[in-house]
């Protein structure tokens, strides 16, 4: 019997591509892991009705975690436009199944380390070394929110003098959507962000937030932030707006090491710390629960590109790096990401993202050369 037992999801559109090159790179590194395909992605929401079938999740609980390539989403009205005709008239709503496999396991935590290979053309300076938390399953992805409204919350709310503009407006041309938040929820992604500094001797934890507008999450989450920061006196606890914390980022990244953020504006200084080391193709990411993880690179499935085989693999093999150090195989962690930085510094093969535009090679390439600066180690 294997050693790991990994739910394998290539997904949508490139994720199947990029998939297929972590195979490589996973076998060539001698993963002793059983690998069980899982169906997820557009493909059956289109066929079935659900993106994220049943026997999909029964898969999960029998696995040790999850490797997951990409997923494509799209706005309600097209999503009941693609579905099978023999389900249009079923009232089925589409969901994003990886917003639902956050919740369903509660994988509370999004890692995201944002980290400039030396020699990367893409790197906007040489050097940035950010780590992302972000809280995973609450905030605006809580999925409270409505439209129409039921009355009797419309009615509530409109009650208070301050709503009556809303009620002007009439039920049936208001939306709602809420951000979320519990004491737990924000403890437990501050804590976990201090305890990585301290860790890993990471010099600052800065909470990315907004709390002179949103007073009352934004208020809660950075009293418990500053809570958490007295445990740890060693480490620098800064606070920053989310709006201020864009520009900053751009203007002096090195001034920022480990980030803290509820969930949407995780989201946003996550792309954005992406930009910073080269884009999404060098963007990991892991959800990571109390006894589960499903580990998903950063980048969507871009449609436009797939069939191609062109797309960066390195944001995959990254991620796959960041499984195998959670599933405790540090040392095989540190030989792929030490493949991959050489891949990167020699410059010599890459994709198109890196080389330009028709100059590129393919994700195998990238794959077959980092699989043979791992044998390289190996012999
Ligand atoms: C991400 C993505 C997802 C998110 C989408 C695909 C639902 O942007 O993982 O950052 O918003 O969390
Ligand atoms: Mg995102």
């Amino acid at each position: 019997m294997a050693k790991y037992k990994i739910a394998w999801m290539p997904g949508d559109g490139v994720g199947n591509e990029v998939m297929d090159a972590t195979k490589i790179v996973l076998d060539t590194l001698g993963l002793d892991a059983e690998y069980i395909h899982a169906d997820i992605g557009w493909e059956y929401w289109c066929k079935e009705g659900n993106p994220l079938p049943d026997r999909t999740i029964e898969i999960l609980k029998d696995t040790d975690c999850a490797l997951f390539g990409a997923i494509t989403s799209k706005p309600r009205e097209e999503a009941h436009e693609e579905l099978d005709e023999s389900l249009k008239d079923k009232g089925l709503v589409y969901f994003s199944p990886i917003v639902k496999l956050r919740q369903l396991f509660d994988l509370h935590t999004n890692l995201r380390p944002c980290k400039a290979y030396e020699g990367n053309p893409l790197n906007y300076k040489e050097g940035i070394d950010l780590v992302v938390f972000r809280e995973n399953t609450e905030g605006s992805y809580g999925g409270v929110e409505w439209y129409p409204l039921p009355e009797k919350i419309y009615d509530t709310l409109c009650d208070n003098p301050k709503m009556v503009k809303w009620k002007e407006k009439g039920l049936e041309n208001v939306a709602l959507s809420t951000r979320i938040m519990s004491k737990q929820g924000c403890e437990s992604i501050c804590r976990q962000s201090f305890e990585y500094a301290k860790k890993f001797g990471r010099k600052s934890v800065t909470l990315v937030e907004k709390p002179n507008v949103l007073r009352e999450t934004g208020g809660l989450m950075t009293r418990v932030f500053r809570d958490v920061a007295k445990d740890y006196p060693g480490i620098d606890a800064w606070e920053a707006n989310i709006d201020a914390m864009c520009m900053w980022l751009i203007k002096n990244p090195f001034d920022y090491d480990v980030l803290v953020a509820e969930n949407m504006f995780g989201d946003i200084i996550s792309d954005l710390a992406a930009g910073l080391i080269g884009g999404l193709g060098f963007a990991c990411a892991a959800n990571i629960g109390d006894d589960y993880a499903v580990f998903e690179p950063t980048h969507g499935s871009a449609p436009k590109y797939y069939g191609q085989n062109v797309v960066n693999p390195m944001a995959m093999f990254l991620t796959a790096k960041m499984m195998l150090d959670w599933l405790g195989e540090a040392d095989m962690a540190n030989r792929l990401e030490t493949a991959v930085a050489e891949v990167i510094s020699e410059g010599s093969i890459g994709t198109y993202d890196v080389k330009g535009r028709g100059k590129g090679n393919s994700t195998t390439e990238v794959a077959d050369e980092v699989a043979r600066k791992l044998s390289a180690v190996n012999a």
